[in-house]
């Protein structure tokens, strides 16, 4: 059930499963985007504090540990009683994430059984990290171990605090490492909610480990310790090239990153209008467009552009925007007044470069971050709100004459994180699959992601994958062994 006034019990850092204050003693406010009002004061995380969870995780890694004489099945029976406690406290965990994020109670109930999923999907993994025997020239035994990386440290954002979570802690858990991770400072309650969770399931102290804070003092010292082996980051490009340089300034751990984009969807002339709108508009708009992977350009073949046009402005201006806690709302505030600037800046841009704004446009209201769904047709490839990221619920719609043309102007970007084609021409869906420069293509369909499957980015969206096999390999080193054997047979 939704419910605004949840209680907020966690607000410490979680560090060796206990919750602390930060050495420095200092907090700091927790907004509520619907109200711009403070719902808490959390502990702020610093380097000292980065320290001691680093201390704790490499204790929890250390050879001889209780985590580490685990068999591999025990750590997946860790990750499947996680799930379950999600399961349990579903509601208590979506409405702290609607109080913190402002998306809808509902969505955030949808993103809960992700992160159930997640963990689920990856118990299965545990036990499966096989290495290989293989048949080496000169007679010798070798064979491939999958080992953990060893110490990591985990950096999300704040459109789906649960879910990179579970998308950071489930293969963390699934390769045997320990991580030391970081939430935004805009939505710091869930996680700490999580990791009351993960001491329930009994998940030995230092294994996982959660330092609130800011992005260049707590993140900085995560992305330079020495000691850390690897850094995943979810978040904007222009942080993913800060800790990429970071991390080869200190002692060149591994990085993945998953980055931003400018998602295009290709409407082709054979589609029923109506239904391909709809794909198009939530596409742009999940999250109030607070998604890397949103359909951001909605490319539409000129055949269909002035109808398509209509429908989208419909749906834009029928979209309800209100409190995260009605359940008829469909979108929320803007995650905070920065984002919120932003976005309507981006929307002014617009405007001045002569795309014809057909809905919305304006901030509602005078409380808290919420803006109209906006829609631009004419939009030209070189405008800016064509080409950067908008992080906003605004659709930018460009017209087309032909496939080619199409994939040539969806690949004119320095992104490349997802793609969509609506078509039933199942060889013009085929030659864009092949063509389109994106880490995920969805055709007929859009934000079509599982844990099953990999996610990230080609270009300037990334490095890695995430979910699926590949997600487990970004945790894993490949370590060979080769024996000598006393006679060749
Ligand atoms: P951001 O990239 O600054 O923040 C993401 C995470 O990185 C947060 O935990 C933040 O504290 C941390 N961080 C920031 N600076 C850091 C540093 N120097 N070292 C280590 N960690 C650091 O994103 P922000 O400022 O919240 O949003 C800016 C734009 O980034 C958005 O408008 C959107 O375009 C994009 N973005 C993309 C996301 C994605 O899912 N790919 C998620 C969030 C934002
Ligand atoms: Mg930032």
């Amino acid at each position: 059930m939704a419910n605004p006034n949840v209680e907020v019990k966690y607000t410490k850092l979680f560090i060796n499963n206990k919750f602390v204050d930060a050495v420095s003693g200092k907090t700091f406010p927790s907004i509520n985007p619907a109200t711009g009002k403070v719902i808490a004061q959390v502990a702020e995380g610093d380097k000292a504090d980065i320290d001691f969870a680093v201390a704790a995780a490499k204790e929890a890694f250390k050879r001889g540990s209780e985590y580490r004489k685990l068999d591999a099945s025990a750590r997946g029976k860790l990750l499947w009683k996680l799930a379950d406690l999600f399961e349990r406290d579903i509601n208590i965990l979506a409405n702290l994430e609607a109080l913190d994020n402002g998306k809808p109670f509902q969505k955030a109930i949808f993103d809960v059984y992700g992160c159930v999923a997640t963990f689920r999907y990856f118990a299965g993994w545990c036990d499966k990290a096989c290495g290989k025997t293989v048949p080496v020239d000169g007679g010798n035994f070798a064979y491939t171990r999958k080992e953990p990386v060893g110490i990591v440290g985990q950096i999300i954002p704040w459109n789906y605090p649960l879910l990179m979570l579970a998308w950071k802690w489930a293969p963390v858990l699934a390769t045997g490492c320990v991580s030391v991770l970081k939430p935004a400072e805009q939505t710091p309650l869930s996680a700490l909610h999580a990791c009351n969770l993960a001491v329930e399931a009994g998940i030995p102290a230092g294994v996982l480990n959660v330092v609130n804070g800011y992005g260049p003092t707590a993140g900085g010292a995560i992305t330079s310790h020495p000691e850390i082996t690897k850094v995943a980051f979810t978040g904007s490009t222009e942080v993913g090239r800060i800790i990429a340089k970071a991390a080869a300034d200190s002692n060149l751990k591994k990085v993945s990153l998953e980055l931003g984009g400018k998602s295009p969807l290709v409407v082709m002339d054979d589609v029923e209008i109506s239904e391909a709108a709809k794909i198009a508009h939530e596409a742009c708009f999940e999250n109030h467009g607070q998604c890397c992977c949103a359909g951001t350009r909605t490319f539409v073949h000129e055949k269909i552009f002035d109808a398509f046009v209509a429908e989208s402005t419909r749906l834009a201006r029928e979209r309800k925007v209100g409190s995260p806690f009605d359940a008829s709302v469909q979108q929320g505030p803007q995650v905070d007044d920065e984002s919120f600037t932003k976005v309507l800046s981006y929307i002014e841009s617009g405007k001045k470069e002569g795309a014809k704004l057909q809905v919305g446009g304006n901030r509602i209201g005078n409380c808290g971050y919420f803006i109209e769904p906006t829609v631009f047709s004419d939009v030209t490839d070189n405008m800016f709100i064509a080409k950067e990221e908008i992080f906003g619920p605004v659709q930018s719609i460009l017209k087309f004459k032909t496939l080619d043309e199409a994939i040539e102007r969806a690949n004119a970007t320095t992104y490349g994180l997802a793609a969509g084609i609506l078509t039933h021409n199942l060889e013009n869906a085929l030659i864009f699959s092949n063509a389109v420069e994106a880490g995920s293509v969805w055709v007929n369909c859009f934000l079509a992601i599982t844990p099953q499957t990999p996610f990230g980015g080609y270009k300037q969206s990334g490095l890695g994958r995430e979910c699926g096999e590949e997600g487990m390999e970004l945790y894993q080193e490949t370590k060979t062994v080769s024996i000598k054997l006393p006679i060749n047979h």
